[in-house]
């Protein structure tokens, strides 16, 4: 599965991904996974519809691929290294063969619940190692699991449930975050007054508190694992039968219920881990991630074990039991991969080396960002300070919709640069649109980022509704998926993501991005984040007002402050897009997985305020208050 070594490589690869993308994909697919039965077609298209089949006719399992077919030369392997949110607990280490166990007796305990092929499974659990296993064990058995984020509300948490009519649900008593306890169950018991489908709750244990059990539908997960059988044959699947559902928000309307099916998935998402990260058979792997978002998904269960790997599970949070605890994690067991989020990266630089240093970063190989643009200044911090300019930093661009990684570096074959995704992946054939839906050509120039052509891991529709789906991604342009970011092409081909295309703010007749800005004015030394929104303005249309977090938040000299920022924007790109109003502040309201929330500061800024929308949801609610009271 490993054939992007240099740049050779993977032009050629490239290449013949492109002119030949049948050829290309069933070698791969051939080369590197079990099948029960082969395909009678590689790919069959037609994005008006929109249709994307990949690998029509073939059966398998992913389970066996990610699991069985490692037992016997690496069953003492271990799978999942599972690290505890409290420093002074044991890590844990799964091998290939425990996890087969585990996930086995698991698929029994579904069975003997009613479940079947085809039924949904809702998991809504912490980040424990029975998480991965229950993801696991739905796809032994053909059952369609949904996870739901364990930060989520009740609310979030019911209309997920029956959105997909999921049959039963997967829990536990709570979890660890930090210093906090998650009391999860009650949070279940209040989703579940609205469920009527719902007709057992398996609950695992974690922090062991009394928690109420609805006798009849709830049951203790441990005793009936105990008593299952070891054994329970893969359910043949077929290569289009759905595998999952992952909800994502939409710029409007309920989340959208994506749908990833069986072979595609697992051949995109195996060869993308297997060539972004360059993972090598004792390798560490470490993706900071929640599997309740598609990077988990894709990039700490399937792609990792589908490659026999060690993939890192972290139960707890960055700042506990203070921020130097990813290092401390590193060096503990010697990760060789690192996978993380701008935003926990800006925090982390926030926080001084002296929280850095002690540790032995040296395991360290390759550094990855994902979830938004990575500004200039974060991408330095981790390279410097983290990779000690040695380590490849892959900027990963892709979506919930995407399955696996579109756009990266690839170490060895090219380098990353700051606020660069770079190049497209094999396989992957980018375009950049214009207003009038015209594809633009040539490089330096900047459009609406679309992908021509299909890739093996695309979601095939939106649970429910295929309609919303061809809505959303396939009408705005003719034959193509539409992404929803915008993006420029440098002189060299290169792509960088310049943000939510509903983000763009048109300034008397410019667009502009707020991307950039943000970067220019993160450049500042006492800058921690931004966040620009656009603003009616009588003349200009729009204009531009700054949210600004510092990272000393007693910085008292806000007028010369303003200036300086507002000069460093004017400098980096042009004095077009100085802000017009500026409000220093405490926090950023941000979602669960760490975007800012524009929605909510566009409308705090265009005093917009009746009706602000669902703000329950944020990580952190309280902030919108504060703005709203200092909003200028
Ligand atoms: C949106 C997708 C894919 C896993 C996590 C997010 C933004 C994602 C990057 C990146 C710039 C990025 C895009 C994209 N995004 N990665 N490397 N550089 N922007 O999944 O929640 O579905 O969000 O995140 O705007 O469309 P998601």
């Amino acid at each position: 599965m490993y054939n992007l070594k240099d740049l050779k490589s993977y032009t050629k690869s490239y290449k013949k991904s492109v002119e030949n993308p049948e050829a290309f994909w069933d070698a791969i697919a051939k080369a590197n996974f079990v099948w029960k039965r082969p395909w009678s077609r590689v790919l069959e298209w037609d994005f008006s519809l929109p249709k994307i089949s990949w690998f029509e006719g073939a059966q398998l399992n992913i389970t066996e691929n990610c699991i069985d077919r490692h037992l016997e030369q690496n069953g003492n392997k271990t799978a999942i290294l599972f690290e505890p949110n409290n420093p002074n607990e044991s890590s844990e280490a799964i091998t290939y063969t425990d996890l087969h166990k585990r996930v086995n007796q698991f698929a029994n305990v579904l069975k003997s619940k009613g479940i079947q092929k085809g039924d949904r499974v809702c998991v809504y659990l912490p980040m424990i190692p029975e998480l991965a296993i229950a993801v696991l064990a739905c796809a032994r058995i053909g059952a369609i699991h949904s996870v739901v984020f364990a930060g989520f509300s009740a609310n979030a948490l019911a209309s997920r449930i029956n959105d997909c009519d999921c049959k039963l649900l997967i829990t536990s008593d709570g979890g660890y975050r930090g210093a906090k306890t998650i009391d999860l169950k009650s949070i279940v018991d209040t989703a579940l007054l609205d469920c009527a489908g719902i007709e057992a709750v398996l609950v695992a244990k974690r922090i062991h508190t009394d928690i109420s059990m609805v006798s009849g539908r709830d049951f203790w997960l441990q005793p009936l694992l105990e008593s299952a059988s070891a054994i329970c044959e893969a359910t043949v699947m077929d290569a289009e039968d759905p595998l999952f559902i992952l909800y994502t928000s939409g710029s409007t309307g309920q989340p959208k219920g994506m749908v990833h099916t069986t072979a595609g998935y697992m051949v995109y998402s195996a060869y993308t881990f297997k060539n972004i990260f360059q993972y090598e058979p004792e390798d560490i792997y470490w993706c900071t991630a929640d599997i309740g978002w598609i990077t988990g998904h894709s990039y700490i269960v399937y792609g990792p074990l589908l490659n026999g790997a060690t993939t890192l599970m972290f139960e707890g949070v960055p700042s506990y039991p203070d921020y130097g605890r990813f290092w401390s994690i590193v060096e503990k067991h010697k990760v060789s991969q690192f996978y993380t989020a701008p935003t926990a990266i800006r925090a982390l630089a926030k926080q001084g080396l002296d929280l850095v240093s002690p540790y032995d970063l040296s395991s360290l190989k390759v550094l990855g960002t994902v979830g938004e643009p990575i500004n200039e200044e974060a991408w330095h911090w981790y390279n410097d300070h983290i990779g000690k300019r040695k380590c490849p930093i892959v900027d990963t661009w892709w979506q919930t919709e995407t399955g696996g990684i579109m756009i990266s570096p690839i170490p060895k074959s090219f380098d990353g640069k700051p606020t660069f995704a770079t190049l497209p992946f094999v396989g992957i054939q980018p375009a950049l649109m214009d207003e009038k839906g015209e594809e633009i050509e040539g490089n330096s120039v900047e459009g609406r980022l679309c992908i021509k052509f299909p890739w093996p891991s695309m979601a095939r529709t939106i649970w429910g509704n295929h309609q919303r789906y061809k809505e959303t991604y396939f009408s705005a342009y003719d034959q193509s998926y539409f992404t929803g970011d915008g993006a420029l092409r440098d002189e060299n081909g290169h792509y960088r993501i310049t943000g939510r295309v509903d983000d763009v703010i048109i300034v008397s007749g410019h667009n502009l991005g707020t991307a950039p800005i943000e970067d220019a004015i993160n450049e500042h030394p006492k800058v921690a984040e931004s966040a620009i929104v656009g603003y009616p303005h009588d003349i200009k249309g729009s204009a531009l007002y700054g949210y600004i977090t510092l990272k000393n938040s007693d910085d008292t000299n806000a007028a010369a402050l303003k200036v300086e920022i507002n000069q460093l924007i004017s400098k980096h790109i042009g004095p077009i897009a100085k802000l017009d109003k500026i409000q220093f502040t405490s926090g950023l309201p941000k979602t669960r997985s760490g975007k800012i929330m524009r929605r909510i500061l566009r409308k705090i800024a265009s005093k917009d305020t009746s009706n602000l929308g669902d703000i329950s949801t944020l990580l952190n609610p309280e902030v919108v208050e504060t703005i709203m009271k200092n909003s200028l």
